[in-house]
């Protein structure tokens, strides 16, 4: 008979779980925290085009985090068997659900219920946004085996490192300027929260890469160019549609390129694209809030309102006991 075992904390089964489990607990947040009623006054300022793509973008986020939380992480940890990676990965579709409910608290706070009632038809019937995540999906119900679970992290770590980011660009170009803040500031800290769960499973992936051998690695390696050739495309589509009317979609796709660049080095490979320099408003935007950077060995997350402030170091030691590891 098999045996059903409890998890055991007191003895260390995985490499990386105690470390993020950690850092996901310390940088746990709830959406009623943030003061969003703030950012009503700079909301009216904005022009109706400005607001329908704000709005656009949100619904779009909510339906990658709903997937996220729905069906990828719990797809994922039902095939993972360290039970301690498995609570993480528990606790991290908990705060995918968190960052989904997140967008609709700035709706209720700022929009109507009309707007919110459009915004939300948008999502569900927008082709770019739907073949997306549909790709996803169908790599996360695919899993079968450790070929199959390989490319579902593979999947994972796009969606959590470059396919959210078309979505981050327009609410860090605001914040950036001063508007919005608030509401930056939740979207703040989603970017931290799926900056961490982009290296977490990037890891898991590499250590389940390791197992194969040479030939069904680079097999996997193929997978992951393809796929990503794939979403970008659509990043594309969905960009144009969605920031033409405001000027961005150039900024926009170089953004997405230098998050699937992100990607890419989560999962252990080089950089896709070429380097480019990219929107400083955004970039300020996205370093204000914080977001953890395994690879330039930088962080820096600092929170108003009144959820607790992280320190500037906070990420310096997950960095330190990451770099322990190697
Ligand atoms: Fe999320
Ligand atoms: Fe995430």
């Amino acid at each position: 008979m098999n045996l059903i075992k409890p998890v055991n904390w007191n003895q260390q089964t995985s490499e990386y779980a105690n470390i993020f489990w950690d850092q996901n607990t310390k940088q746990f947040w709830l959406d009623t925290e943030i003061p969003i009623s703030k950012d009503k006054k700079s909301w009216e300022l904005l022009s109706e085009t400005e607001k329908e793509v704000y709005m656009k973008v949100l619904s779009g986020l909510t339906l990658l985090d709903t997937e996220q939380g729905g069906v990828g992480m719990p797809s994922v940890l039902s095939y993972v068997d360290d039970l301690q990676e498995k609570a993480v990965l528990t606790f991290m579709a908990a705060m995918e659900q968190i960052h989904a409910k997140s967008y609709s608290t700035i709706f209720t706070t700022l929009a109507t219920k009309v707007q919110i009632d459009s915004t939300f038809k948008w999502a569900e019937n927008n082709k770019w946004l739907q073949k997306k995540t549909k790709i996803i999906e169908e790599h996360y119900k695919g899993i079968r085996d450790s070929f199959t679970f390989c490319k579902a992290l593979i999947a994972s770590v796009f969606l959590e490192s470059c396919l959210f980011y078309s979505g981050f660009f327009y609410p860090f170009f605001l914040a950036g300027q001063g508007k919005l803040k608030n509401s930056g500031e939740i979207i703040s800290l989603i970017t931290r929260d799926e900056s961490i769960h982009g290296v977490f499973v990037g890891l898991i992936f590499q250590k389940e890469r390791e197992k194969f051998d040479a030939n069904t690695k680079s097999q996997i390696d193929d997978f992951a160019k393809t796929l990503l050739d794939e979403l970008y495309e659509l990043e594309e589509k969905y960009s144009e549609e969605v920031y033409d009317d405001i000027g961005l979609s150039h900024e926009v796709k170089k953004f997405v390129r230098y998050n699937a660049n992100k990607a890419m080095m989560n999962l252990g490979y080089e950089a896709y694209f070429k380097n480019e320099e990219i929107n400083p408003i955004v970039l300020n935007g996205l370093n204000a809030g914080g977001t953890f950077d395994f690879f330039s060995q930088k962080g820096s997350a600092y929170v108003k309102a009144k959820v607790e402030p992280l320190r500037e170091d906070d990420f310096e030691e997950l960095n330190k006991r990451l770099e322990a590891l190697k």
